[in-house]
């Protein structure tokens, strides 16, 4: 027996592997294919003040050894969400983390708010959207926007918050300390990479909204990268995100530094990624003799 926990703060998730937001829809649909409550938790697909209807289609494209997407937050908006979807989550008993978006500070407060009085344990702040025209990356690419969005939400909602930071910066390294400091109980890292395809016969973007987040295998090295130089820097634990699709790909994340994993596009190659990766790690710890998974993170040798 191999012990999966982990601990990401004030967090307590019986095991590492987190459904990773806009890849998982609300829980349900994925329900058919493995008990969502054997997850450590689900992140939700993006929630706002008021529903999206998102972009115009096309909004994802295959390339290589990943995809691109511009959903634009497509959603039910954070009453329908609460009213509608949560109490599926809360029967089957898994760990909720509410993955936010708004379109300013004060929409972003608000949906903390809302979130509050509710049985939902986290928050992950997503500052860092490529595919929506106000909010969202906006305050990921800027130090001092990503310290007021996590202060302010911070005194919205006193449970665990997860800010999720975006690639497309300069520094990653500079947000995440200015975003520690600022109140957040952990990172989750990386957002999408802003990317581009196109239709060599017509010339045209293969997305409608031209430009869209590069996910999957293909970003896994610039993820992995991301979380090695973070982890030293800061003192909160960090969620790796980006091209997982097996546990030797988790492993890279925790030697890395990070405490815990989320899987996305691997869902789409398989709905039971998620489930099937996990089984992957566990046996794993058991052939190495590791009796648990936090002794894994950051082991990373010079
Ligand atoms: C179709 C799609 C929708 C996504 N929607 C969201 C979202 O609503 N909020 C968010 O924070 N991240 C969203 N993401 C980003 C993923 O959660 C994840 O950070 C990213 O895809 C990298 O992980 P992966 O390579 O395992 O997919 C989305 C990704 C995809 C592919």
């Amino acid at each position: 027996m191999v012990d999966l926990s982990v601990q990401l703060g004030n967090l307590s998730l019986k095991n590492p592997m987190i459904a990773a937001s806009g890849t998982f829809g609300y829980g349900e649909e994925l329900n058919d294919y493995f008990p969502v409550e054997k997850l450590g938790a689900i992140s939700t697909k993006g929630l706002s003040l008021k529903p999206r209807e998102g972009n115009p289609m096309p909004r994802i494209v295959e390339t290589p050894s990943g995809m691109i997407n511009a959903i634009g937050l497509q959603n039910v908006g954070i009453e329908a969400f609460i009213r509608d979807k949560l109490p599926f989550l809360e029967k089957r008993g898994v760990v909720v983390i509410a993955n936010i978006f708004g379109n300013t500070l004060d929409e972003y407060v608000e949906i903390a708010r809302m979130l509050a009085p509710t049985s939902v344990q986290a928050v992950e702040l997503n500052i860092s959207c490529p595919n929506v025209k106000a909010g969202g990356m906006e305050f990921g690419n800027d130090p001092k926007m990503a310290a007021k969005v996590t202060e302010a939400v911070r005194r919205a909602f006193r449970r665990h918050l997860m800010v999720k930071l975006s690639p497309n910066v300069t520094s990653i390294v500079e947000i995440a300390k200015n975003v520690e400091a600022a109140g957040a109980d952990s990172l989750s890292m990386i957002n999408t990479i802003t990317a581009m395809a196109i239709n060599t016969k017509t010339r045209r973007p293969m997305i409608a909204n031209r430009v869209g987040g590069l996910s999957g295998p293909a970003v896994r090295p610039i993820a992995v990268r991301m979380v090695a130089q973070t982890y030293p820097e800061v003192k909160i634990p960090i969620v790796g995100i980006g091209g997982i699709v097996n546990a030797n790909d988790a492993l890279e994340f925790f030697i890395a530094g990070a405490a815990a994993v989320q899987v996305g596009t691997a869902t789409f190659m398989a709905p039971d990624a998620c489930s099937r990766i996990l089984d992957e790690l566990e046996a794993y710890l058991e052939q190495s003799g590791i009796a648990s998974i936090r002794e894994l993170t950051g082991t990373l040798q010079p």
